[in-house]
């Protein structure tokens, strides 16, 4: 047997540091994963149990009134185009079982292999780099303002990012397209933060016509409902763009089983149709960013970017390990930067899904 040689998994390195956070007598404030922790809405909910009965084998592309309310949830909330001329349509969109799969698996579905070079940011959610090795691909950290390597054949961009909360704008995801296109690349843009930008911060889709000057060829656009409708329990996820690739992606995925639950399908239908429980998401997770960032702040740590998504990117200009380990002495549990690539040695990175009193209890212990 020779499994694929892949990073341990990092989450076990935080062991020592969570016990002694746990050991805290009020209770640990664990803000290291980001994992919701607010309901799912509750006509999601209903729309899952309703469709507790289904006995037959749903469709990997999704049903109609899925990815009719997926492409028309991407215009509404992000203007990402309709028309034929930009090229998204219902057919140019495909459920997932949570975007992680995608990310692991985008690679090897489009092929990619020895030779080919995955590109994607030097600080950035590890499943880009295990999916490049997966493949059995070369992986290459790439910083904003360099160049993508000869070679690339896929370049990943997240905006909002995963861990440091950057927005970049529509002018930066346009030059990274054109770059893409210079060398015949894919794009995947992981949009899974897009919807919660913090108060005054535009977020932009790669499926907006700015950016991609009115053609989708190239692009793919990965969206999650984990965090946006509180559903990371349920696996809901979904990819939409170049209409070319979203058929080769269905084709490689019926093959491969890779099929959402009915159940999960008509809740994420539900759940796109709606824009109410997507504001009142946004509207918490700025409630608590307003709350611990500035406790941060008094506490001494430097708070860089941050102005999306679910995170603060933060750092004590020393190495990361004892920033954990100073708030682990206080109950709080965060993830060390550089789990996030080397570039993150000297931050951590602290999650906002935490209920509201786990939220103020944080910022009370690092007052203290
Ligand atoms: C940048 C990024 N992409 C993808 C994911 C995967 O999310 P999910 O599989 O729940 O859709 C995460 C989860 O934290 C993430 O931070």
């Amino acid at each position: 047997m020779h499994f694929p040689a892949l990073p341990d998994f990092p989450w076990d390195s935080l062991a020592g540091a969570a016990a002694v956070a746990r050991g805290h007598p009020d209770g640990v404030v664990d803000l290291s994963v980001g994992t919701p922790v607010d309901p799912v809405p509750a006509a999601v909910g209903e729309a899952l149990r309703a469709a507790w009965d289904s006995p037959g084998y749903p469709q990997t592309w999704g049903t109609p009134a899925l990815r009719e309310a997926a492409v028309d949830a991407l215009a509404r909330r992000h203007g990402a185009g309709r028309s034929s001329d930009e090229g998204l349509d219902p057919d140019a969109v495909l459920p997932t079982i949570g975007s992680k799969e995608l990310v692991a698996w985008l690679p090897t579905l489009l092929g990619l292999g020895r030779d080919d070079v995955v590109a994607f940011p030097d600080l950035a959610y590890p499943t880009y780099e295990v999916g490049a090795q997966l493949a059995g691909a070369t992986p290459a950290r790439v910083r904003d303002d360099e160049p993508l390597p000869a070679g690339t054949r896929l370049a990943w961009l997240n905006s909002p990012s995963n861990p440091t909360g950057r927005v970049l704008d529509a002018a930066a995801l346009a030059a990274r397209v054109a770059e893409a296109r210079e060398l015949g690349a894919v794009v995947a843009a992981d949009e899974c933060y897009l919807a919660l930008p913090g108060p005054g911060v535009l977020t932009t889709s790669v499926l907006d016509p700015v950016v991609h000057g009115g053609s989708v060829e190239g692009l793919l656009a990965v969206h999650s409902l984990s965090k946006t409708s509180n559903l990371a329990g349920y696996r809901a996820g979904l990819v939409a763009g170049d209409p070319v690739l979203v058929a080769g992606l269905l084709q490689v995925r019926k093959h491969a089983g890779m099929i959402v639950p009915r159940p999960v399908q008509e809740a994420m239908t539900v759940a796109l149709r709606d824009d109410v429980h997507v504001a009142e998401t946004r509207a918490r997770y700025d409630d608590r960013r307003r709350v611990l960032r500035p406790a941060l702040e008094a506490a001494g740590l430097r708070v860089e970017h941050s102005e999306a998504g679910l995170y603060l990117w933060a750092t004590a200009d020393e190495p990361c390990r004892t920033t954990v380990d100073r708030l682990a002495a206080r109950g709080i549990l965060v993830a060390p930067g550089e789990f996030y690539g080397p570039a993150g040695g000297a931050h951590v990175r602290v999650a906002l899904t935490a209920s509201d009193e786990r939220i103020a209890a944080a910022a009370e212990r690092l007052a203290e």
